[in-house]
């Protein structure tokens, strides 16, 4: 039972049917420089408390050195026998300074309270890594915004014509959606700011050991209030898992239009060759498979997300070995998103804008008929008639073939008394767009001024 943390009670060693389930060291291993943190933050409390005098702890945390180095130059790996990234590190830990020494670290720790701990600082970690990411991306949209300050495009409801927006209202719309998602890291990490380390198995310790130092020391601003808890709960990781199916879903809702956009019959975009694929048979295809694998891969981030509620969802406190299985989704929700932002955000950057298409489409399907309507309604007209006397000028256009600007002086007059010829002022995109100026409107003026808000917002976490 060499290399065992467990080997007492057992007569036998664990089948090896029973280790190739129970391994975990294919994912955890990349858990080590937090596992090694933990164990340093460990060995000082031993020490605090009188249980490491001051030459082994140096020794300890000269071996604990040793075997992070070995770890970092490939020459640690773990073996066969390893259950886990824990396991493994303390057995290595032996080997550097002997089973008198090494064997002390383990007093007043269980691998249910470092696991506790490892997953929070490694989903810290990776939240900043995202984060960064995410401010890029965010800087990308609102800099082809700001390149296109003054374009029109048609904005759709339910695909739709609808109204006249500015191209760089509607970019700025999905800056927004990432900048909330960055505030979600933060929210997430206010309520994840806690160490479980001490907690132990799920009762605490007898040692009388400094948890608020192990704490400090791991860059937690306090413990856990409740051992149980802090061993056994997981909706943090489930929530970090929420916040990136959001993020995917996020990315997928902008790719869907980045592929129309960039269809013939849309023509709206150009994706850069260096961000775009072609096919192997038809020679002219230009295909915008980072946007349609942002798509696919929010299925999988979401995927993630469901699995982890899933295996979550009845287990009873304390720790169960099904917490094993939250690791694996939620790195994968982590590295998924790290590969795939940076593709995004330079498809995002590269992209080649048609504005003159868009001005050109922006007017079409009679997208200027509310702007009749609100017109009216400033000459004392309800709203209800209003509405009624602009959808008959859209009808006499659409049995006409005519734009709503081309409908005759005694068509006008003939639908209603109250629709003379100075309608017509309003009906340019240009002047409907201007004139839009609520707030957070698609008005020039408004939209300036949500460029330093957005700026100021992803910046301020
Ligand atoms: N590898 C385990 C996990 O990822 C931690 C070890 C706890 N194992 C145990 N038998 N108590 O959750």
């Amino acid at each position: 039972n060499e290399g065992s943390l467990w080997g007492g009670r057992f007569a036998s060693g664990p089948s090896p049917e029973l280790q190739l389930l129970s391994k975990s060291t294919h994912f955890d291993w990349q858990l080590a420089p937090y596992d090694l943190a933990g164990s340093r933050a460990h060995a000082r409390a031993l020490h605090t408390a009188g249980y490491l005098d001051a030459a082994e702890l140096e020794g300890m945390l000269a071996g604990l050195d040793r075997v992070e180095a070995n770890w970092a130059d490939g020459t640690l790996v773990p073996l066969d026998s390893d259950e886990d990234v824990h396991g493994a590190l303390e057995n290595a830990l032996i080997a550097e300074v002997g089973a008198e020494l090494g064997g002390k670290l383990r007093a007043g720790r269980s691998r249910n309270d470092q696991i506790a701990t490892l997953v929070r600082m490694y989903l810290r970690d990776h939240a900043a890594t995202i984060g960064t990411q995410l401010v890029h991306l965010v800087d990308a949209i609102a800099a082809q915004a700001d390149a296109h300050r003054g374009a029109i495009m048609p904005g759709r409801t339910h695909l739709q014509h609808a109204q006249p927006v500015l191209l760089a209202h509607h970019l700025l719309a999905h800056g927004w959606a990432f900048a909330r998602d960055l505030d979600r890291f933060g929210d997430w990490w206010a309520r994840t700011d806690q160490s479980p380390y001490g907690s132990g198995a799920l009762a605490g310790s007898t040692l009388g050991l400094d948890a608020e130092a192990v704490a400090a020391d791991l860059g937690f601003a306090g413990t856990t209030d409740n051992s149980i808890d802090g061993t056994a709960a997981r909706d943090l990781v489930a929530e970090f898992a929420f916040i990136a199916a959001q993020i995917g879903v996020d990315l997928s809702r902008l790719s869907e239009e980045v592929i129309l956009w960039n269809t013939r019959e849309f023509g709206f975009v150009t994706l850069h060759d260096g961000y775009s694929t072609g096919s192997s048979i038809m020679p002219q295809k230009k295909n915008p498979d980072i946007a349609e694998l942002a798509r696919g891969k929010s299925g999988r981030l979401i995927g993630n997300l469901s699995g982890l509620l899933a295996t979550l969802k009845a287990l009873p406190l304390a720790y169960n070995r099904d917490l094993q299985e939250d690791k694996e989704p939620v790195f994968d929700s982590v590295e998924t998103l790290e590969v795939l932002l940076p593709a995004f955000t330079g498809m995002i950057a590269s992209l080649t804008f048609n504005t003159e298409r868009m001005a050109e489409l922006a007017p079409q399907g009679f997208s200027l008929a509310t702007d009749v309507a609100e017109w009216l309604v400033k000459r004392h007209v309800p709203f209800r008639a209003a509405h009624e006397i602009s959808g008959a000028m859209v009808r006499y256009a659409e049995e006409h073939d005519l734009e709503l600007d081309e409908v005759p002086d005694d068509a006008l007059a003939a639908i209603n008394a109250r629709l003379t010829p100075e309608v017509r002022e309003v009906l340019t995109v240009e002047g409907s767009v201007g004139s839009r100026t609520s707030a957070g409107g698609t008005a020039p003026v408004r939209v300036d001024e949500q460029f330093g808000r957005l700026a100021d917002r992803i910046r301020k976490g």
